[in-house]
């Protein structure tokens, strides 16, 4: 059949009004938006009745034509008016179908898992260590459960050195395997009481010139309470090289303090005693909103390391010198959130950790 048999004419004032009324029940029986794009592309699409009348228009006689002209003109118009309504009418369904749907009672309690946090240690140990590494330096570990010789004796502690109490030390029996029935008990182990012995691990296993930091736990025989805690964290620096002075000291942890607790930091070095460095010296950071008034509080030991620690690790004072420093992380954190009591550090609770706002950072 050809499209002129089947088709409708332009001037068939029936057929077109019956178009016209045929369009506008498929569009007002549409359901959906997608029924709706099927009718309005049988009904007003390049392929509808009316349309393919009005491309007929020009091969009538030209006295013919107005009169189509108009006639087509209004059916379309009339179309499209009611396909305009029949869209306007689905959407308003639709949105008003995905308000009602999607509908979220925020009174209802949630049933999610509450979030952990990271513990604020955690992440400030991460920060001094990217801190460290920022400025080329190596990040160095060593043993928790270490030799009285690194913990102590390699670092100038001598036998009888009083320091030796200065630090109340956890001592560990340590077991060692010889066949079977053959157990010796293994002497001289402790639970190291500073981070300090990583300095001669360090250089004895890398040489000079050598810079690094080492973030880790120490242990003391202390029971906890409100400023003691058995086990803590430390973070020893240690800098050896040709020429090295207590300006670079002093200027290295200028900068870490900086780092740490803002960009107005003021800091002094105050005169003090470590049997692993000559002269030796404690780092007091400036507080002005320190309980009882402003004032200086201490950070930190540091110091040139003495000759003597350095000779113990197989580097010659003649040609190199060092500097050395250790910094208690816990008192790090207090000091930069005024916390008072230690225990909250170390009892786990999550909500202490919350207040950090460390939920997002490597969970
Ligand atoms: N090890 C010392 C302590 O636990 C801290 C310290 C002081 C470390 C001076 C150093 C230093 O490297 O030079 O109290």
């Amino acid at each position: 059949m050809s499209e002129e048999a089947t088709g409708l004419s332009p001037l068939d004032e029936e057929g077109i009004a019956a178009a016209v009324e045929e369009a506008k029940a498929a569009f007002a029986a549409a359901g959906s938006l997608d029924e709706l794009k099927s009718a309005r592309i049988a009904h007003s699409g390049d392929n509808a009745p009316i349309s393919h009348a009005n491309t007929l228009i020009r091969t009538l006689d030209p006295a013919d034509k107005p009169k189509a002209g108009k006639l087509l003109g209004a059916a379309r118009k009339e179309v499209q008016a009611a396909l305009a309504q029949a869209t306007a009418r689905l959407e308003a369904e639709a949105e008003a179908r995905m308000l009602s749907e999607e509908r979220v009672d925020v009174t209802l309690p949630t049933r999610r898992a509450p979030k952990g946090a990271r513990h604020p240690l955690t992440v400030l140990v991460e920060d001094v260590a990217d801190f460290f590494v920022s400025m080329g330096w190596d990040i160095a570990e060593g043993p928790e459960v270490e030799h009285e010789w690194f913990n102590f004796d390699a670092l100038n502690f001598g036998p009888d050195h009083p320091a030796r109490q200065m630090q109340d030390t956890f001592y560990v029996q340590g077991i060692e395997h010889a066949g079977d029935a053959d157990l010796t008990a293994v002497q001289g182990l402790v639970l190291r009481t500073h981070t300090s012995p990583v300095q001669s691990h360090s250089m004895l296993e890398r040489g000079a010139p050598l810079y690094i930091a080492c973030p880790g736990k120490v242990f003391r025989t202390d029971a906890l309470d409100a400023t003691h805690t058995p086990v803590f964290h430390q973070v020893e620096g240690l800098a050896v090289d040709k020429g090295l002075t207590m300006a670079h000291l002093k200027g290295t942890l200028d900068h870490f303090a900086r780092a740490m607790f803002g960009p107005e930091t003021k800091t002094r070095l105050r005169p003090s005693f470590f049997p692993f460095t000559e002269p030796s010296a404690e780092m007091d950071l400036w507080f002005p909103l320190k309980k009882g008034g402003p004032g200086w509080i201490e950070w930190g030991g540091c110091g040139m390391v003495n000759p003597e620690v350095l000779r113990n690790a197989g580097i010659d004072p003649e040609e190199y010198s060092g500097f050395a420093f250790g910094m208690g992380i816990e008192r790090t954190l207090m000091l930069r959130h005024s916390i008072a009591d230690m225990r909250d550090m170390v009892e786990g609770d999550v909500r202490f950790s919350l207040q950090f706002g460390t939920t997002g950072r490597g969970n």
